[in-house]
């Protein structure tokens, strides 16, 4: 079977909601990945930021085959020996005391929202506030949460009691603070939409805004967490602590999983019969979290991220100032990274992509700004090198 064969097969049979590339992925190993015809792909999307130890690293292969050995799955009606170690490894390396588990990002978000709204209810405020481009999820709540239109397209009527300020500014937020606002929901930097940070100043700004009305903070670090901005977790650079935060895509390294931390005053409102998942915290997904954060852990880790980081936001610098007619600036933090293109460039952005993975190169164009790089956060600079240059070949030939 090569790729065609399967591309064939897929199309007669998946329902139409993805564009995909034209590769069916066969093999994978550190940031490398092979198809169906035996080509390699050198991946800086590790999955949409979700392989950040690479693709098959050994010590949660080694965990999950372990795992598997001796229990897959019992429901949240037992204790297991992962889910504990995990939100315990979870809880002493955040500012949160309480963990609830599931199995995505907007799953994560739903917990937050429906936590936020419980907790508030006896004032009888129900109402969150987020971003205008801001990305939080697939499920009709996370969709109304999304500060994007054109997700909500077709999918309307939406469920009540989202709002979006536009971003950037604290005032857009402050002036649709009610009496049914409860929470504050945005991500740290937002990814899906460009690899756009929040300035430090602004969420500062923000977590000011909660504490004066008494809302609650809620960070989505389902993208940027875990490690891909360059410290375990992205609210630790901007010394603002939410009261929630969100997590999934890397924590289980590919394993489904997600993950919603609070303080355990908060947490409190969730009582037996308020939320649930049945495959939340199942024991394997929770076993290669445990792995991950063990391997994150470990001494060096991020200090040896942030310097190729520097490095590649070095190189990639050199191409905005090479390519000025196509590049307008580099964004993010850690190994989140977006070259910005000018207006020229944009036109050309998703042919770049194409051109790239013809190359064997894998990377996406994020909100129809910028080029988005999420290597695996074990990346070398030979393998960021290759990527810069063969870009630099594909920006020369659109001068
Ligand atoms: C910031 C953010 N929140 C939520 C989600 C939704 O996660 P999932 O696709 O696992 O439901 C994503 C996915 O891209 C995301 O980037």
């Amino acid at each position: 079977m090569n790729n065609s064969d399967w591309i064939a097969r897929g199309e007669a049979v998946f329902a139409g909601t993805y564009t995909r590339f034209p590769a069916a992925i066969v093999k994978g190993e550190g940031c490398r990945l092979w198809d169906a015809d035996g080509k390699e792909y050198l991946d800086f999307l590790s999955g949409i930021a979700v392989c950040s130890l690479g693709h098959c690293h050994p010590a949660v292969t080694e965990a999950i085959c372990a795992q598997a050995k001796k229990l897959l799955h019992v429901s949240n009606l037992f204790y297991t020996e992962p889910q504990t170690e995990l939100a315990e490894l979870l809880t002493e390396h955040s500012f949160a005391e309480r963990v609830f588990f599931c199995n995505s990002g907007a799953e994560a978000n739903e917990a937050a929202i429906k936590l936020a709204r419980i907790y508030s209810s006896s004032t009888g405020r129900y109402e969150v506030i987020s971003l205008s481009g801001s990305f939080h999820g697939r499920t009709l709540a996370t969709v109304a949460a999304t500060g994007q239109p054109k997700f909500h397209k077709g999918f309307e009527p939406l469920p009540t009691g989202f709002i979006h300020a536009d971003f950037g500014a604290p005032e857009a937020i402050e002036r649709l603070i009610s009496s049914k606002t409860c929470a504050i929901l945005c991500e740290p930097i937002q990814g899906e939409s460009g690899v756009r940070p929040l300035p430090t100043e602004y969420l500062q700004a923000i977590r000011t805004i909660c504490d004066r009305h008494g809302l609650l903070l809620i960070f989505d670090e389902v993208q940027t967490g875990i490690g891909r901005t360059g410290t375990l977790f992205a609210y630790e650079q901007c010394g603002v602590v939410p009261d929630i935060m969100t997590l999934a895509k890397a924590l289980g390294n590919g394993l489904p999983i997600g993950a919603m931390l609070t303080r355990a005053k908060i947490a409190a409102a969730f009582t037996p019969g308020t939320h649930a998942s049945t495959f939340g915290g199942n024991a394997v997904a929770a076993a290669a979290g445990v792995a991950v954060l063990q391997t994150m852990l470990t001494d060096g880790f991020f200090e040896d991220l942030r310097q190729r980081s520097s490095y590649f936001v070095q190189r990639l610098e050199g191409l905005v100032e090479r390519f000025p007619q196509l590049c307008a600036g580099v964004r993010g933090r850690g190994m989140l990274l977006g070259l910005v293109l000018t207006e020229k460039g944009i036109a050309h952005g998703p042919e770049i992509v194409r051109r790239m993975f013809e190359r064997g190169i894998l990377i996406n164009f994020a909100g129809m700004q910028a080029l988005r790089f999420i290597p695996p956060l074990t990346v070398s600079r030979t393998e960021i090198d290759q990527v810069v240059d063969a870009l630099t070949l594909e920006l020369a030939g659109l001068e």
